[in-house]
């Protein structure tokens, strides 16, 4: 299968590509020097984690070696965790001990978690080197490694540190996605969904015909879905780099409820792609009371989050605390709780909603939810 290339190109800012296939990972170091952010680079940091590293982190410095570069590594704990000030603080100090300079490049090798945490350190060191994302999970091929959002957690809430930074060169390379436990395919899975959903018919119904395929973890299918995906996202970040127009608020489809489900199961029970399935199917029953979504839409949503091997959760909250969750959400504004609603595929807009239509939506949505198995 040949490698696709899609180009980003998001206003005052040098255009990438995305290089999507199998075994593309192998080329790393080729591309990197084809790429004049980083092809005079003395060294290129890989920084990788713990699951990731005995899979991949091998074959990469091996590629950028073969491309000339001197290719140190770091790997941090795999998960959530690392994306905290503690851990960014030893990249910091770790870069400094290499000994790296300004026109050093950073490469993140691994999940949207190692994509987000290198991508802040390196867009801070030295007030900023380049960065090379080299996602290895489902989500981070179609979601988190393009658009430029980098991030680490604090107590008070996930992402509330980070920057805007693109990355230089993004290398999805499709093979890696064997070794993805099940659970992180699903999550994927979600992202591709809600991609298709509020991007147009034309995605929408080829993933709904693909869907199966997809969940078994079809090479070409997911391959496509991921070109797919990168063509959607780069499209919206192109109009609305920094979020500050409004468009690329469309990404959030899902989330409000899907933050407030994570937040009340504590974070881990539901995966995050399963509770942003949840998230769209409220939405979607919202929509169809609100902004006159037909049940035709409903329900062909419904068939593709349960083709992908999302089903309904078997989730119920007390209404107040889901509405409580939701008010204290870094997206809400001044505690108004806002939904990106589809009146069909493609058609979207961001709705304010009054407390008690959303107290009602929940009562209603916890009357029809599956029992537990
Ligand atoms: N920057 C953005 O625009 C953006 C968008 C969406 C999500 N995110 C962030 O992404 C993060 C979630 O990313 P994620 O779902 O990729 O999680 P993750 O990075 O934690 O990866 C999930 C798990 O899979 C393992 N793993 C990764 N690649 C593997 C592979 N090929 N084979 C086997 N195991 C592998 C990881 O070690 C981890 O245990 C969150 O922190 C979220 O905030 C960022």
């Amino acid at each position: 299968m040949a490698a696709t290339r899609v180009e980003v190109n998001i206003p005052e800012e040098a255009p990438y590509d995305v290089r999507i296939g199998e075994g593309v990972l192998d080329g790393i170091g080729e591309w990197c020097q084809r790429t004049p952010a980083v092809a005079a680079s003395p060294q290129v940091l890989v920084i990788s984690d713990a699951n990731v590293e005995p899979l991949y982190l091998a074959r990469t410095k091996a590629s950028l070696e073969r491309a000339g570069f001197k290719a140190p590594d770091i790997v941090v704990p795999a998960g959530e965790s690392s994306k905290s000030t503690a851990v960014a603080a030893e990249l910091w100090e770790a870069m400094a001990a290499l000994g790296l300079t300004r026109d050093c490049a950073v490469l993140a090798l691994g999940g949207g978690v190692v994509g987000d945490l290198a991508g802040f350190v390196a867009s801070t060191f030295m007030r900023g080197i380049t960065v090379v994302q080299a996602p290895t999970t489902l989500l981070a091929m179609v979601d988190s490694s393009v658009g430029g959002k980098t991030g680490i957690n604090l107590a008070a809430g996930k992402n509330l540190v980070g920057t805007f930074c693109q990355p230089a060169y993004v290398c999805a390379s499709t093979d890696c996605l064997t070794t993805l436990p099940e659970r992180e395919w699903r999550c994927g899975c979600a992202e591709v969904a809600k991609s298709a959903v509020v991007d147009s018919d034309e995605f929408f119904f080829w993933l709904l015909e693909n869907a199966a395929a997809m969940a078994a973890r079809d090479a070409s299918v997911a391959a496509q879905a991921i070109a797919r995906c990168v063509v959607f996202k780069a499209d919206v970040v192109a109009q609305d780099k920094t979020e500050s127009r409004g468009v690329r608020e469309c990404l959030n489809y899902g989330h409000t409820l899907a933050h407030a489900i994570e937040k009340l199961s504590g974070y881990g029970t539901f995966s995050h792609g399963a509770a942003v399935a949840e998230g769209m199917r409220f939405a979607a029953a919202m929509a169809h009371e609100l902004v006159g979504a037909s049940l035709d839409f409903v329900d062909a949503q419904a068939d593709l989050l349960d083709a992908l091997g999302l089903p309904r959760l078997p989730w119920t909250a007390d209404p107040e605390a889901v509405l409580d969750a939701m008010k204290h959400d870094k997206k809400a504004r001044g505690g108004q709780v806002r939904f990106v609603l589809l009146r069909d595929v493609g058609a979207w807009e961001v709705c304010d909603v009054d407390d008690a239509t959303i107290l009602a939506q929940l009562a209603a949505w916890n009357a029809t939810a599956p029992k537990e198995a």
